[in-house]
């Protein structure tokens, strides 16, 4: 959600912090900030705006320094203000950035204010800067790591001190902190990402972790204050999600990427095996009885999506719950339990709980479906499928979601085949439809401009209804929620057969409904709700393949798909849903990358 960056260097690494702000802004833009170190003084640059106007500022003031910490913010206590920016100062000698949420933040701060802390903004993590000022005395390490001990909740943090010239100091318990190693410099951050172009050589901390950086050393201690080693590992940060090339928005380019992402998925698979996913997967996927999915937000729909093909293809009883939820809530565990989590980041703080509750409960056969190689999920579950869809920098999830729905499917031909729930035809018949998929997602594509037509109508609404069937319900959650998340339209998904038991007292001439309407087996039970919503007025957008006998008349509109995908259709008609999405936004003039009040990777609770 915030990201952080931080140096300790004999050069100037006032660039390397912006940079490295820029590239983590897209997880949290509400405002960003900087202080570094000179001459033994903290200076400090903080703004409501983004990286960019920061950046002018710094170049304004010709701030230059060796040491230094930045942040980039998305609001959890106190609004978006510069106020509220990080870092957060404690009597102008300890400047702090933090990502996470402290959750006894009341009860310290009653304690630092009979101490005489002065508090200025509504955050939490002005409770921490105070808290480790109030236990320095000439050592930076040591005040954090006895300050962290008092401290509750998730927090990654960075701190540097006026008085300790090159040096950073970071903890880590719930969000993640890496450092990155230099020739004769160190660096801090929330990702390896921030650091690309500058060091791909990557320590991660763990749980409980102090770190401290010097420009020509680092050291760590753990949870219980000994001193370990992090292992330095090279890492491969993809850059290239950075350039944004001749697309006007990232998330225009990452659905215009995804027959790439879809074919590197894919890329020397020749037929599904349970070795995809991982060394033990062999024994484990013979002995699971049932599949227990845990996601959120757009994975969790993959989720759903996921299920249907689990239970058809290899016979395996599957729920899918939200991970917000699951965590909570009193369950049956079984050990027999493939526990899959579904996650485009790795890093969503109720998709990582929710796993370890999981685990907690005995259910110890894991597996993590990530993009993020380096992720907390795909360190700590037993098997593991990446998904190669490279940095996904739009808000809103995209090529994430259709390269999950890839990985899902292989998952499901793989049981399937240990389980011997199908014949091997159909198995090489299903493999061959799972390879073409990257070009028919490019026919999908060239429909772009008959969304923009829609687009523009939409845009004009408040409100639209998404209705699907079977596998295409979770597709409509997923373009309701694509919808409502970039162009502020509320928007509600049902199946369509729970429309006459409630929703269709919502369809006026006002209300667009878009129908997800593939050539399948539920399409004459989709055409007779098509005609309750007609019989109300209801101005209808129905997503369906060639060859059926869904046609354009007054208050209907048909973007029609070529020939029916069979169980893969829900990986095409939703990308005609995201470009609906992208196209509405743009139309209303919204920052599609940024949307408002959200973030990428949602690492706290
Ligand atoms: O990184 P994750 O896949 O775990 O993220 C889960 C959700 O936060 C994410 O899918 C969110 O719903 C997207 N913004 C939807 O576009």
């Amino acid at each position: 959600m915030c990201g952080i960056v931080g140096a300790a260097a004999k050069r100037d690494i006032v660039p390397v912090l912006v940079e490295g702000l820029r590239r983590l802004e897209y997880r949290g833009y509400d405002s960003c900030g900087v202080a570094v170190q000179i001459n033994n003084t903290l200076q400090r640059v903080r703004t409501v705006s983004r990286v960019a106007d920061l950046d002018t500022q710094i170049q304004t003031h010709a701030i230059h320094a060796d040491t230094g910490i930045a942040h980039t913010r998305w609001a959890t206590h106190g609004a978006p203000s510069t106020r509220n920016a990080h870092p957060m100062l404690s009597r102008e000698q300890i400047a702090l950035v933090h990502n996470g949420i402290i959750e006894n933040h009341d009860a310290l701060r009653v304690r630092l204010q009979a101490l005489g802390y002065v508090f200025e903004s509504q955050t939490d993590t002005e409770v921490i800067a105070h808290l480790v000022h109030s236990l320095y005395a000439g050592d930076l390490f040591s005040a954090v790591a006895a300050a962290v001990k008092q401290l509750e909740g998730a927090y990654a943090i960075a701190v540097v001190a006026r008085d300790q010239p090159q040096c950073v100091v970071g903890a880590r318990a719930g969000s993640p902190l890496v450092i990155g190693v230099g020739l004769h410099e160190h660096f801090i951050a929330s990702d390896a990402l921030a650091l690309a172009g500058t060091t791909n050589q990557i320590a991660y901390l763990d749980e409980g972790d102090v770190a401290e950086i010097l420009p020509d050393q680092f050291r760590v201690q753990n949870a219980h204050g000994d001193a370990v080693v992090r292992t330095v590992q090279t890492v491969r940060v993809d850059e290239s999600g950075a350039a944004l090339g001749p697309y006007r928005h990232y998330m225009q380019k990452e659905i215009f990427e995804q027959p790439r992402a879809l074919a590197d998925t894919l890329e020397g698979i020749e037929s599904p095996a349970p070795e995809l996913f991982g060394e033990q997967a062999p024994a484990y996927f013979a002995r699971v009885k049932q599949v227990l999915v845990l996601a959120c937000g757009t994975s969790y729909y993959a989720g759903l999506v996921a299920a249907q093909w689990l239970e058809t293809l290899a016979k395996i009883p599957t729920r899918v719950e939200i991970a917000s939820e699951y965590r909570y809530r009193e369950s049956v565990p079984d050990p027999d339990t493939l526990v899959v989590v579904i996650s485009q980041s790795g890093e969503t703080a109720d998709t990582l709980a929710a796993l370890r509750h999981a685990r907690s409960l005995g259910q110890t056969i894991t597996l993590a479906i990530c993009n993020v190689a380096s992720s907390a999920m795909v360190r700590e579950t037993q098997l593991r499928f990446l998904t190669r869809a490279g940095a996904e920098i739009g808000v809103a999830s995209t090529k994430a979601f259709t390269t999950q729905l890839a990985a899902l499917f292989l998952l499901a031909l793989s049981l399937a085949k240990v389980r011997n729930t199908l014949p091997e035809q159909t198995i090489v018949a299903q493999m061959r439809h799972l390879r073409h998929l990257p070009r028919a997602v490019s026919a999908v594509l060239a429909l772009e401009p008959q969304l923009m037509a829609w687009a523009a109508r939409f845009a004009t609404r408040q409100h639209a209804l998404f209705l699907g069937r079977g596998l295409h319900y979770p597709i409509a959650l997923e373009g309701a929620l694509k919808l409502k998340e970039i162009s502020y339209i509320h928007a509600e998904a049902y199946p369509a057969g729970e429309l006459k038991h409630g929703p269709l007292a919502l369809v006026t001439d006002a209300m667009p409904v878009v129908t997800v309407a593939p050539n399948d087996a539920l399409l004459e039970k989709v055409r007779s709700n098509m005609a309750e919503v007609r019989a109300r007025g209801g101005e209808l957008y129905v997503l369906t393949d060639a060859h059926t006998q869904v046609l354009t008349e007054e208050g209907v509109h048909v973007v029609r798909l070529a020939a029916h995908y069979g169980l893969l259709s829900p990986v095409l008609h939703v990308v005609a849903l995201q470009l609906l999405a992208y196209h509405t936004a743009v139309t209303l003039g919204h920052d599609v990358d940024k949307p408002r009040n959200l973030a990428k990777s949602v690492t706290v609770e």
